[in-house]
């Protein structure tokens, strides 16, 4: 595996072909194997992005504490035989003078959107600027972020990017906690609290199926948590239960299909 700081070392490791890109900010757990055995099994070369996107973090947000491990990253992701990994420095990124954005709709000001204000602009755009860079045939995303893979596939449909957007099934511990880099800040205690969420999503999900009320049910299992929002929504051809809880200082969201094909 090849490792890349710079977009001029990035455009030497490419082969001339198109590449699969598995956009990341690290800290790799077993949804970000699984993109990567996604995106090993439809392409010639894999090219993973390692970059904590300072745009898409609000103030007071967690930037500073997100947890950064590159040597282990790197590690797992030449285990998983990624080609090359592009881990830049935020300057290469945003050099300075940076100042052009991508203005997100109606879609991510919803959900997500409500909570973290700037947060889909910062990720649309940066996502944007790894397609330009990498120029990849394929762009992989997960299921847990529902609403970040739908933002991307609208942008990539109305700026007429040339690439598919892939989205990957959301991969889950064995208590159904779905994995996520910020799982690492729980304390035991919060960790068997979290279970919570997706315990919710699915008697939600359940409910759905009975023709009762998804988010009454949900909000049944979440009245002991800090509820940002638990909601029933249409994203990219599917409609989902959402939700986003806080636990101490941790901010975790999930989602289940209430109805639509995985894409
Ligand atoms: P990050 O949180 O590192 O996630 C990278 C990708 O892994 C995203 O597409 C996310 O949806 C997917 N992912 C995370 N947890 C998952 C799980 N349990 N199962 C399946 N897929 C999972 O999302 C971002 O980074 C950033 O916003 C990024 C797209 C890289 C832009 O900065």
């Amino acid at each position: 595996m090849k490792i890349a700081g710079t977009i001029k070392e990035l455009h030497g490791a490419l082969p001339a072909a198109g590449a699969g890109l598995v956009p990341t900010m690290g800290a790799f757990h077993g949804g970000h194997l699984s993109l990567f055995a996604a995106a090993r099994e439809e392409n010639d070369v894999v090219v993973v992005s390692l970059f904590v996107n300072p745009a898409q973090f609000g103030p007071g947000e967690d930037l500073d504490r997100y947890p950064r491990d590159e040597e282990r990253d790197a590690r797992l992701a030449e285990e998983a035989g990624v080609d090359v990994l592009f881990a830049p420095a935020a300057e290469e990124l945003y050099p300075e003078g940076y100042e052009t954005w991508v203005d997100v709709g109606e879609l991510g000001r919803r959900l997500e959107g409500e909570f973290r204000p700037g947060h889909f602009r910062g990720v649309a755009t940066v996502c944007l600027k790894l397609f330009n860079i990498v120029r990849p045939e394929r762009a992989y995303f997960g299921q847990k972020d529902v609403q970040q893979a739908a933002v991307v596939k609208r942008m990539a449909a109305d700026l007429n990017l040339e690439l598919e957007i892939r989205v990957v099934p959301t991969v889950r511990d064995e208590d159904g906690l779905a994995l996520s880099s910020r799982n690492a800040y729980l304390s035991p205690d919060e960790r068997e609290t979290a279970v919570a969420l997706p315990r919710a999503l699915t008697a939600g999900r359940d409910a759905f199926v009975t023709g009762s009320d998804p988010v009454k049910e949900a909000r049944r299992f979440l009245h002991s948590l800090d509820v940002d929002y638990v909601d029933v929504a249409d994203l990219d051809g599917q409609r989902v239960l959402a939700a986003a809880v806080r636990i101490g200082k941790t901010r975790l969201i999930d989602n289940v299909i209430l109805e639509g094909a995985q894409t």
